[in-house]
């Protein structure tokens, strides 16, 4: 793709951009320099630049193309999110047909194939070989590129046409914008290839969409599919989607020539894909001599699939040479060139035999479906969320129903859904419980959540769950002091709630079988430190609904005691920036409940820190700050920090930073090659303009 010694430019040039502000005729290499780190990144897995430093140099790209002097460039990486572009989803044509692949599941199916194959190629001299590829489970994509350029993306559709999803592929960074097709003669060319959701981000995405009580995506291929097609382009962004490429489908000159025959052979084509900055879903070579290897790479894929970042359902076998496989042409469905080798199913049907009801430290009831032990890809699965009584209701879950179900990588096992057509009419609807099955105090919903939840403090259940909660790494981070020692206690009846963990009696944890004198006390010791936790710790430790870390250090620095949270109204949470309704309705009604505060009271009395503590104060910013009450906001390249560094330094001493010029704002530093911003502000006349040295004196003072 690039050359060691083009890579070498292409980062000493990067480096140079980021000292000083690129002007309008640097425009272009500019865009090139930036789609260059962008194929190091999501392609060839091995960034140059961090983080921070592209987001520089993308920053200063922004700047340039806000310049009148500058034409935007189609393939500019800020044009992956270009607004002007929509989603009509109109009808495209497929240069060619998009056909699907005949499967086969062991060595005899593939034996039959590769007979095939001989008799279609009887009489050649050409070598028969075999290209051995990951079958990826996503979502099929085309797409076509003319004079180097993106232009197009469709869905398969129905194989002869297909939606265009141009927008919502350009967001894909995998996905090159340009492709030096010309140097090998190419004008079009329509490519095909999968578009797929890693299975981290899958499960990170999910994390995400429960917090947020939104449906959970049932597998990565659903999220990607349902990706392509979203309405908003940013949306398909946030899926955080990757494109591999497996076929070139089609290539022509300007005068329409085909020019496929002339690549040879599939693997020619890819290492062309490959050095074109395509991203192809194998690293080492697939080509095998015969259909035995063939198999054997087939059945390398399966063993290692889990270890595989994205998922795959089988390998697909391709006749590697260009020719025979025009030779061998088409059925309606599919290539006889190629053959799919499906792996053992990741899906599995079971009798779902009963429902049971699990509270969470928030006291949100997930139902959880117990099923007929079943083998579902290397493990017995006998448990299964269910979720909320919603996903029950869409799924028409029944007690006794056949289901199905799935287990994507090493994601938890999720319910399909139910095989109605097999019911006998024994079947019998879940009733989901009005009341906690842990303390009997009636279930309550709120519109806008999927959850039931019991809001007793006292409720057993739910008290168990936030000790266990209280004492981890995440909340107080209570060493030595787990789920099984808090289970233990409770069985004891010593700890009914969070404040009993502070007034424990320590010889008789001593007497416990397997503990002793040693256990006992280091246990005290970690007990007695955690009590100096700051405020923030314990906020966070109490297990209030949607009340996070990042939201209790907020709060913690706006109050002296935990107890001022009882007269706090929506206002005071609302006037926190970052702080929102959702975490003050919940706030507020836990501090409303009498239970409560006379535990956080017994709290108080064992040792338990509940004031603010200077990890809870925000750095004081003195009355007589140089910039206090002030808007600001940098502009150019600054010389001496980074634009962050610089924007801290202002907060630091009193200044808010703002991010467009306006009548709000008043001070503007200009580094370098500045450009609308400084135009802007100076026509307004109402915006202090400052040097970067400026800025520095002025805070010096
Ligand atoms: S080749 C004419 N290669 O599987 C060639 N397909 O069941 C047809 N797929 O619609 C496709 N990984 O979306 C091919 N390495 C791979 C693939 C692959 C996934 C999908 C593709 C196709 C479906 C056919």
């Amino acid at each position: 793709m690039y050359s060691k010694e083009q890579q070498a430019e292409m980062f000493e040039q990067s480096k140079r951009f980021l000292k000083t502000q690129p002007s309008p005729k640097d425009y272009p290499r500019l865009v090139e320099i930036l789609n260059f780190h962008e194929w190091k990144y999501y392609v060839d897995n091995s960034p140059l630049l961090s983080d921070k430093e592209y987001d520089n140099l993308y920053e200063k790209l922004l700047q340039l193309e806000e310049n009148k002097d500058v034409i935007i460039l189609t393939h500019s990486p800020s044009q992956r999110v270009s607004s002007d572009l929509s989603n009509q989803f109109q009808t495209v044509q497929h240069y060619n047909p998009m056909l699907s692949l005949a499967n086969s599941y062991n060595i005899d199916d593939l034996k039959d194939f590769d007979t095939q194959i001989k008799k279609l190629c009887l009489g050649t001299d050409r070598p028969i070989q075999y290209f051995v590829e990951p079958k990826l489970d996503g979502g099929s994509i085309a797409v076509v590129y003319e004079n180097d350029i993106f232009v197009r993306a469709a869905t398969r559709g129905n194989g002869a046409e297909g939606d265009d999803i141009s927008a919502n592929a350009k967001t894909i960074s995998s996905l090159p914008l340009r492709a030096a097709f010309s140097e090998y003669g190419i004008y079009r060319a329509e490519l095909r290839g999968e578009a797929v959701m890693s299975k981290t981000n899958f499960d990170k995405k999910n994390k995400e969409r429960q917090y947020e009580g939104l449906d959970l995506f049932a597998n990565p291929r659903n999220a990607a599919t349902g990706g392509l097609r979203m309405k908003d382009p940013m949306e398909t962004r946030d899926r955080g989607l990757d494109v591999f490429i497996f076929q070139l489908a089609y290539a022509v000159d300007k005068e329409g020539n085909e020019l496929l025959s002339g690549f040879e052979s599939h693997d020619k084509a890819m290492a062309i894909l490959s050095q074109l900055g395509f991203k192809l879903p194998y690293d080492k070579n697939p080509l095998t001599h015969d259909i035995h290897a063939a198999h054997a790479a087939c059945e390398e894929w399966e063993t290692n699939r889990d270890n595989y970042q994205y998922e795959i359902d089988g390998a697909v076998v391709k006749l590697n040479d260009f020719s025979l496989q025009q030779r061998c042409g088409y059925t309606q469905h599919h290539p006889r060139w190629a053959m799919a080798f499906k792996f053992k199913a990741k899906q599995a049907t079971t009798s779902l035999l009963n429902v049971e009801y699990q509270i969470g430290k928030t006291g949100a009831i997930t139902p959880v479906a117990k099923v007929e032990p079943v083998q579902l890809a290397g493990v017995t699965v006998s448990s299964i969320s269910l979720h909320n009584e919603d996903f029950i209701k869409q799924k028409d879950i029944r007690l006794g129903d056949k289901v199905l179900i799935e287990r994507a990588g090493d994601v938890i096992p999720y319910v399909v859904k139910s095989l109605a057509d097999l019911r006998t009419g024994a079947e019998g609807y879940i009733e989901f419980p009005c009341t906690c099955p842990s303390c009997n105090t009636p279930l309550l919903k709120s519109e806008e959540q999927a959850a039931w939840r019991c809001m007793n403090p006292k409720c057993p259940e739910q008290n168990l769950q936030k000790m266990i909660y209280h004492v981890s790494k995440e909340a107080m981070n209570i060493d030595g002091f787990g789920k099984s020692l808090v289970e233990r206690f409770s069985e004891e009846s010593w700890l009914n709630d969070i404040s009993d963990i502070y007034n424990l009696d320590y010889d008789k944890i001593a007497a416990l079988e397997k503990m002793g004198e040693k256990s006992a006390s280091n246990l005290k010791e970690s007990i007695e430190k955690a009590k100096g936790n700051s405020l923030a710790r314990l906020l966070s430790s109490l297990s209030i609904h949607h009340l996070g870390k990042k939201a209790s250090k907020l709060i913690a620095a706006e109050i002296k005691s935990v107890f001022e949270l009882q007269d706090w109204t929506e206002e005071n949470f609302i006037e926190i920036k970052d702080i929102g309704p959702v975490v003050a309705q919940n706030v507020m009604q836990y501090f409303s409940q009498k239970e409560h505060i006379d535990m956080l009271r017994r709290m108080e009395q064992y040792g338990v820190n509940v004031k603010q503590t200077d990890a809870d104060r925000p750095v004081e910013v003195a009355d007589d700050a140089p910039l206090k009450g002030k808007t600001i906001l940098f502009t150019g390249s600054l010389q001496t920090m980074s634009r962050k560094e610089a924007q801290a330094l202002a907060e630091l001493y009193g200044a808010k930073n703002i991010s467009a010029v306006s009548s709000n704002l008043n001070m503007l530093v200009v580094g370098d090659k500045a450009g609308s911003k400084l135009k802007k502000a100076e026509a307004l006349g109402t915006v202090e303009i400052l040097t970067e040295q400026a800025f520095l004196n002025l805070i010096e003072s």
